[in-house]
């Protein structure tokens, strides 16, 4: 582990936290290496039940890590290259096809896959200061992590394009009532707020729990949209747009 993702386990939950809030939170290679070893381990322990994702700092996460994304362009964007070779897609496919129930707590910023990736998650909970964005359209990218499928399936397709080309920052209320999140608490209580979600699930009969998860999501479907995504993804971010908004946010 790099330090930049925490892990604890206690009552049948596994909780990681992100762990730069320097950065924002902001997702490297290393981070969705962890995440993705984090989550591949509970998927195999049975004394786990339940995972919480949560973050340090007044900001959930900035999305990926534009200097990382700078950096590895080339070898990211690689036809050579296998998608599942690639961190972020090694991340998201565990993410996709665990079946455990993730409760989500997010406050501050969340941007990118910092959102995309609450599509994933069964609870979510979040403090009234989240401002929720998704800034891939002005990024020259397309979005990711499936939410070109489940995006629009959750809120329709009209708020999904407005809210992804419009570059509109959505806050607690908003994603409450579009159906976004279960819950939203002063960022006081985030913690106790998903930590008690969380020690509901692991009390549940634990095949109950997973049966039903996998009744409910198609994770394969969702795994196809993104590959296709990320295929798109991959040629997008090497595009001189791309290149251009990263160069602007790295020289502010
Ligand atoms: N990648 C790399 N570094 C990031 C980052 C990202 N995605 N987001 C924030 N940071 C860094 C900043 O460069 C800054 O570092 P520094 O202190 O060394 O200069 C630090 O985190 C704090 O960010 P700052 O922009 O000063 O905070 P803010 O409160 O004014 O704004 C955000 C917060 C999240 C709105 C803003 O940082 C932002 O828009 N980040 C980019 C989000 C993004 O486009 N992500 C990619 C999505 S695909």
């Amino acid at each position: 582990m790099s330090g930049e993702i925490i892990s604890e386990t206690g009552g049948g939950i596994l909780r990681l936290k992100l762990n730069r809030p320097d950065k924002k939170n902001a997702l490297t290679r290393a981070m969705y290496t962890d995440l993705t070893e984090a989550l591949t381990r509970a998927q195999a322990d049975d004394d786990i039940q339940c995972v919480v994702l949560a973050a340090a700092g007044p900001d959930f996460c900035a999305g990926n890590d534009i200097a990382d994304f700078a950096q590895g362009a080339a070898e990211f964007a690689s036809p050579d290259v296998d998608i599942e070779s690639l961190p972020v897609f090694r991340f998201l496919k565990a993410l996709t096809f665990f079946d455990k129930p993730l409760v989500c707590a997010v406050q501050g910023q969340a941007v990118g896959v910092g959102v995309t990736l609450l599509l994933h998650c069964d609870l979510v909970v979040v403090a009234d200061t989240v401002r929720l964005s998704l800034p891939f359209l002005k990024l020259g990218l397309v979005p990711e992590a499936g939410s070109t499928l489940l995006l629009p399936r959750r809120i329709g397709h009209a708020r999904a394009f407005g809210w992804m080309a419009l570059g509109e920052k959505l806050g607690a209320v908003d994603a409450f009532h579009l159906g976004l999140v279960n819950r939203v608490v002063g960022p006081d209580e985030l913690a106790a707020a998903a930590d008690d979600m969380a020690a509901t699930l692991a009390a549940l009969p634990p095949s109950a729990v997973r049966h039903t998860k996998g009744l409910m999501r198609d994770a394969e479907a969702t795994w196809a949209v993104v590959q296709e995504e990320g295929r798109i993804f991959r040629r997008q971010l090497v595009s001189p747009e791309a290149r251009a908004a990263f160069a602007a946010f790295l020289s502010r």
